[in-house]
């Protein structure tokens, strides 16, 4: 192998470590540097990992001349960052939710596109590998015409007067379940069954103690005729919390069934047939690899040129979604997505 692209890492908080265990497993690439708000937390991270601590952004650029920005901070400095690494030119890793508001969103993409500097949004949910399977035995036809899906997503973290202990940042976002968890699915819908057409959204807060939602419900009508449904809350009392999959799937078509479990396997019944355990492997590392995954990609991407699947433009198609199942909520109604 050549000479390895240099990265540095923005933030030192909990997805920064995930991240940073993931790059050591990346091929092409390696982490150089990192900078936090928290410089303690940096300096742990740095030590574990082998990093240089910076507390200021143009010191770190100009002494490792990085190759890529990973950008794993809240998302309301997603922007500001964005804007300085591609001032100088360097190609952007940012963390969904992209930013706080879709024209914050729309900012930040047209920023790099306007520098011609390469972007894609750090979006891991549709590399788990439990996904990546479903899409093979799909273009495979084993489901022959897949005709609806159903997602029930409780990880059931989010009860009590101290929810979520892993994000507890959680508890005072204004929007939450959507805008923070329900776009990895809004997004890998979109990766298994295409574009959707048109939502309609009911949102409730369970657990009086947090700000935003936390119970969701969106039915989805995807262009290609579908239906789905994510049925999504944090509050349930779930035995296993925050399980791999964060829930269970199922998928209806024309020639056989699928469910998912929590654990990432996969039941497959052929019309007509029994169920069975579908034999795949799920690939090694955090949530079926897929933070290992989604880094190769963009990696793959600035030294092959292959187009990202969650590139800025591609990636505000899930963010348009977002903000239409809000504003179905807002109305009761359902709401259309523009073609
Ligand atoms: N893709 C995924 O699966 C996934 C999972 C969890 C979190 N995330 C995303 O990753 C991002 C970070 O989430 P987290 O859970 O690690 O949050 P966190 O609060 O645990 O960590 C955020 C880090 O950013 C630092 N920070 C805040 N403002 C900063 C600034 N102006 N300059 C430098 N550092 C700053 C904080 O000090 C902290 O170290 C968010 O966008 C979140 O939605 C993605």
């Amino acid at each position: 192998m050549g000479q390895k692209l240099k990265g540095v890492i923005l933030g030192a908080g909990h997805f920064a470590d995930i991240q940073l265990e993931a790059w050591q497993s990346v091929q092409g690439a390696e982490m150089k540097g990192i900078l936090s708000r928290t410089k303690k937390n940096a300096e742990v991270l740095a030590q574990k990992y082998g990093l240089q601590v910076y507390d200021d952004f143009d010191q770190m650029i100009l002494d490792i001349q990085p190759d890529f920005v990973d950008v794993c901070t809240p998302p309301d400095v997603h922007l500001h960052y964005t804007i300085l690494s591609a001032d100088r030119g360097i190609p952007v890793l940012c963390q969904k939710p992209v930013a706080p508001s879709l024209e914050e969103s729309e900012a930040l993409v047209q920023y790099c596109l306007d520098r011609k500097v390469p972007l894609m949004i750090n979006e891991n949910w549709r590399w788990q590998g439990w996904y990546r399977e479903i899409k093979n035995m799909i273009d495979q036809g084993m489901l022959g015409k897949v005709y609806h899906t159903y997602f029930a997503m409780r990880p059931g973290d989010g009860w009590g007067n101290d929810p979520y202990p892993v994000q507890p940042f959680f508890k005072d976002m204004k929007q939450f379940l959507i805008y923070e968890t329900g776009v990895h699915w809004i997004d890998t819908f979109r990766y298994l069954f295409g574009e959707i057409r048109s939502v309609y959204c009911q949102i409730r807060k369970i657990n009086s103690v947090v700000a935003g939602e936390d119970l969701a419900i969106i039915h989805f009508d995807f262009r290609n005729g579908m239906t789905g449904i994510y049925d999504a809350n944090r509050t349930t009392y779930m035995e296993e919390v925050r399980s791999p999959a964060y829930g269970w799937m199922t998928l209806e078509g024309t020639e056989g069934k699928l469910r998912l479990e929590q654990d990432g396997r996969i039941y497959y019944t052929p019309r007509g047939g029994l169920e069975k355990e579908h034999a795949y492997t799920i690939p090694p590392g955090w949530k079926g690899g897929c933070a290992i995954a989604t880094q190769q990609h963009f990696i793959d991407g600035l030294l092959k040129g292959i187009s990202y699947e969650s590139s800025g433009p591609e990636y505000l198609k899930t963010v348009r979604v977002v903000y239409a199942c809000y504003e179905s909520a807002r109305q009761n109604q359902v709401v259309h997505l523009e073609e």
